[in-house]
């Protein structure tokens, strides 16, 4: 493909050029209608029994997509009270909100407590604390399945080897603490690692947790998990995640379950990254080029902090670049490695990337950047964080997170 963004007219006829100059760079722009189709879209993974699909607010906070994905009609699930806070806030109705934290406080589960928010317990102890505080109340608990998979092993949550919750040889302990404290599992859940494109994996742990889940009466819910890939290679043609495909397949493993199980619970998944990663993009500008040792480097500003995916995990975003709002057609390519303006020597956005020409004054536009993008934005180098922007269906523009500025880096000193 040669750009992404003139194939889906990411811009919407707006000029990248002058949103980079109105708002700033780096600025973040997101895509109103490829975000709705996106949330829209893992809302009818399962038709034939009850379902909802939990968007994973880690993956993107923004208090006006939180509205999008409320409108499109997926529940969400919070990793902290802060996370809880926010669906609050966009307007969530406590009983669309599923709390799934690790190790957190009695203050923090309290919290949950208070407002009647379900609550999945991550550990045994974590059941044992919420048997204390909230007795013969009803919650659910993290199963760790045994098994993983995800694109980087930091992203990989289940399996022997992972923090995450509750291993299948402990499940008697679950009805000890359970039976200790009159508490109800209403609900298990796993989430087996990030970014698959192939659904194969998922769907075996769809039926471990089905299996495990036999030795649980009356369950209410059972959630999947999340973690369906994009293809963070578009450029390179890579595939979407065959969403038809993966649905055709787990239709019949819940019919299996269902019939032996009597009846059909709720069924649940908690998608991030499928909901928000494509409808955005970073722009940056190009400030300076230089070659060092036989490497040409693109000096951006958008660093580490504004997007830290490629440093944090080696993630691949796709770069394409513009001149005077121009997608620069990519031929005559060289390598060029593109960086930020942090002081790190890991502070690369793009290595060794097959890119036309880059002259100080292009934009950069990183590409499927909505996901642990602004959410894992930090002010490191006392860089503040850049504006989110916003082009609606209707091909307007605002912002929907404005730029910190400098005055904001001086805001906690006592
Ligand atoms: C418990 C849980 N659910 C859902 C998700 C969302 O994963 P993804 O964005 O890959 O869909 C995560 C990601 O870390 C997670 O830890």
């Amino acid at each position: 493909m040669n750009s992404f963004i003139e194939k889906v007219d990411f811009f919407k006829g707006n000029n990248p050029e002058d949103i980079a100059v109105r708002y700033g760079t780096p600025v973040y722009v997101y895509n109103e209608e490829i975000l709705r189709e996106r949330m829209h879209t893992v809302a009818q993974v399962v038709t034939k029994y009850p379902y909802t699909a939990n968007y994973s607010i880690k993956a993107n906070t923004n208090i006006h997509l939180l509205r999008m994905a409320l409108e499109e009609g997926d529940n969400c699930d919070a990793m902290s009270v802060g996370e809880l806070m926010m669906l609050e806030k966009a307007g969530f109705p406590v009983e669309r909100i599923f709390f799934v934290p690790n190790n957190v406080s009695a203050d923090e589960l309290q919290y949950a407590i208070d407002k009647g928010i379900m609550t999945s317990l991550d550990s045994l102890s974590q059941l044992e604390l919420f048997g204390q505080l909230n007795p013969g109340g009803k919650c659910a608990v993290r199963i760790n399945p045994g098994v993983g998979a995800g694109h980087h092993e930091k992203v990989v949550t289940a399996g022997k080897k992972t923090k995450f919750g509750v291993a299948e040889e402990d499940i008697d302990q679950i009805f000890e603490i359970s039976k200790k404290y009159h508490l109800t599992i209403a609900g298990i859940n796993q989430h087996i690692g990030s970014l698959f494109m192939d659904p194969e994996p998922y769907l075996k742990a769809v039926e471990n947790l089905l299996r495990i889940a036999m030795r649980f009466e009356n369950l209410e819910f059972i959630d999947f998990g999340g973690g369906y890939g994009i293809p963070y290679h578009k450029l390179d043609d890579e595939a979407e995640f065959p969403m038809e495909d993966f649905k055709k397949r787990l239709e019949p493993i819940l019919d299996a379950f269902v019939e032996k199980y009597g009846k059909a619970p709720l069924f649940k998944s908690e998608p991030g990254r499928y909901c928000v990663a494509e409808g955005s993009v970073i722009l940056g500008r190009v400030h300076a080029v230089k070659q060092n040792a036989g490497v040409k480097y693109a000096g951006t500003d958008i660093g580490m902090n504004v997007l830290v995916r490629p440093s944090m995990y080696d993630s691949w975003h796709d770069v394409e670049i513009l001149r005077n709002g121009k997608v620069v057609e990519r031929k005559e390519l060289q390598e060029i490695t593109v960086v930020g303006n942090i002081c790190e020597s890991g502070d690369i956005i793009a290595k060794n990337r097959q890119l036309p020409e880059m002259k100080v004054g292009d934009l950069a536009c990183v590409l499927d950047t909505g996901a642990y993008g602004y959410s894992m934005c930090s002010t490191y180098n006392s860089r503040p964080r850049p504006a989110e922007v916003l082009i609606g269906k209707d091909g307007s523009v605002k912002v929907i997170r404005r730029k910190e500025t400098l005055e904001d880096l001086f805001r906690y000193f006592e």
